[in-house]
């Protein structure tokens, strides 16, 4: 493995950030659910592999924690755990995939979080919500994105089951099918970082309205996902950005780490797909 020398902003061993993960043992491009995936532009496994651990060695460097799931043959999108569910505290509702292609995942989520004592819920009314990837915890509100793999209906459910308000916001562009892929808040400098063409109009003025920093971002970072990352100690973990980017953040004390993970970009998922906040 690659030796990888990071400068942190702050204290590592600061945060008490915990996230869940799954090694990508099984991960390969092996259907179409999202416009990135192409089945003639597959994944080099060996790569994939490396890649992984470096995001892994990189996040437990940090001083975060990480527990793992055990990938299962046969689901290959599993190294994306940001769609396991929704956590907060010790309670989780959990995914109901979209597609029929990750449906199978469901139930090796339900056993990891029951094994783990958190308590689970299911969208009652049968209504699609694919967790983290469409919600954003934003204050004492969530976010949560609907129009490509949660439905709108899940919404008043997984306020209620967190105790939460929350804001609908509907996605019209199928590059950024998820929330997390086109909208992030860093709560550590109150700045919501997102790409204005991945919405609505309506919900363009919602995300504009809300009280905090707003950074927009261009197509270039869009599509380099420069938003589907975390932030652990004004550390942004992400694939790639512009330098514009960096610029800004710069000024809020924010220093962008990059990591090259090209092949689950290949899947349509960067950083933050990969990590699921526990
Ligand atoms: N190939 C996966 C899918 O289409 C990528 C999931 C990305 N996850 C996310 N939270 N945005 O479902």
């Amino acid at each position: 493995m690659e030796i990888y020398h990071i400068v942190w902003y702050y204290d590592a061993m600061n945060t008490n950030k915990h996230y869940l993960m799954c090694m990508p043992t099984w991960f390969a491009i092996s259907y179409e659910i999202n416009p990135w995936m192409k089945m003639n532009n597959p994944a080099d496994a060996s790569l994939a592999h490396k890649q992984w651990d470096l995001l892994y060695s990189t996040i437990t460097g940090s001083g975060a924690k990480v527990s793992l799931i055990n990938p299962e043959d046969g689901l290959p999108d599993m190294v994306f755990t940001a769609n396991a569910g929704l956590v907060k505290d010790n309670i989780v509702i959990l995914s109901r995939f979209m597609h029929m292609e990750r449906q199978g995942e469901a139930k090796y989520y339900e056993k990891w979080f029951s094994g783990h004592g958190y308590h689970c819920h299911l969208i009652p009314d049968g209504s699609a919500f694919e967790g983290a990837g469409d919600a954003v915890f934003y204050k004492d509100q969530i976010l949560l994105g609907y129009g490509f793999r949660t439905e709108i209906n899940s919404h008043k459910y997984a306020g209620e089951v967190m105790g939460m308000g929350y804001t609908s916001l509907e996605l019209i562009n199928n590059h950024f099918y998820h929330l997390d892929t086109c909208l992030q808040y860093i709560d550590d400098v109150n700045l919501i970082i997102y790409y204005p063409d991945a919405f609505s109009p309506d919900s363009r003025r919602k995300i504009e309205g809300l009280p905090s920093d707003i950074l927009r971002l261009s197509k270039e970072d869009a599509f380099l996902f420069a938003c589907n990352s975390i932030c652990i100690n004004r550390n942004v973990l992400l694939y790639k950005s512009s330098d514009v980017l960096a610029d800004e953040l710069k000024k809020y004390e924010i220093k962008i780490v990059s990591l090259d993970i090209s092949e689950f970009m290949k899947s349509g998922g960067s950083v933050r797909c990969m990590v699921l906040d526990l």
